[in-house]
């Protein structure tokens, strides 16, 4: 089902204290706000628990979310964790195919289309990435490679499995840069998303799924990219490590 969804991607930040202090600052200033979303906070993993305990404590006013999968159930694969992992410790969400995730770890559509199927069939919502590089979008190829990237991941899943998506569209130009597609850029690309998704499983599906912005997303500009029609949303980097900043997001619909 669409809604608004502001998610705050962690990365590899914070110490165990950090980040017991900046889900406690979160939640305290969530209780307060009068946000039009649901607000996912997605923590490296070892903190994964700590940060649902305190969600729990606050009656769910938090979403808590991975930063990634293995495409594999389980097994010898060290290092790795399963989406029954993810799914027994009652994980709403986990962001797959970040471009990250795509750069230093060579992940391919193909492997991702593995992540979302462990998630999806441990009931976990996959916020799947999909975006340009500035090159790309020069040669003016970003429609291709983001239809690309959602086609050879997503598009063999049947409607109803779909529906449990949520797509973030994230240049990869604009990710910790500074530099925000402008509110039309956002706008352009998730209609084409849309759209996409409408020839494929129909106007209903398109209609109900949430596509969210990622890319140097913060308070000062939150409220004009969620403002259009297609945004639902954003996929939160650095922002998300402040909390007022954050909050202010989650506060901007
Ligand atoms: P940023 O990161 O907000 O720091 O640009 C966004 C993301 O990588 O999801």
């Amino acid at each position: 089902m669409r809604k608004n969804i502001v998610a705050g991607n962690w990365k590899m930040n914070t110490t165990f204290q950090e980040a017991e202090e900046l889900i406690a600052d979160i939640l305290e200033k969530l209780e307060t706000a009068e946000n039009q979303c649901e607000v996912v906070v997605c923590p490296p993993s070892v903190y994964l628990e700590l940060a649902s305990d305190y969600a729990n404590d606050y009656d769910n006013l938090l979403s808590i979310g991975a930063q990634n999968v293995s495409e594999h159930e389980k097994g010898a694969y060290t290092g790795e964790i399963a989406a029954s992992m993810l799914a027994s410790m009652n994980m709403q969400y986990c962001i797959v195919g970040h471009s990250e995730r795509r750069k230093y770890f060579n992940e391919s559509n193909e492997q991702l289309a593995l992540k979302v199927e462990r998630l999806l069939e441990n009931a976990i919502r996959p916020i799947f990435c999909c975006g340009e590089q500035l090159d790309e979008r020069e040669a003016d190829q970003h429609f291709k490679v983001v239809e690309t990237q959602i086609k050879e991941a997503l598009f063999h899943f049947s409607a109803d499995e779909f529906s449990n998506l949520v797509i973030a569209y994230e240049p990869v130009w604009a990710i910790g840069t500074g530099k925000t597609a402008t509110a039309a850029q956002a706008q352009e690309m998730h209609a084409f998303i849309r759209r996409i998704i409408a020839e494929k499983y129909g106007d209903k599906t398109a209609g109900d799924t949430t596509i969210l912005y990622g890319g140097s997303c913060n308070a000062g500009n939150a409220k004009e990219l969620f403002a259009n029609p297609d945004v639902d949303g954003g996929l939160i980097g650095g922002a998300s490590l402040k909390a007022n900043d954050f909050v202010a997001i989650a506060n901007s619909f």
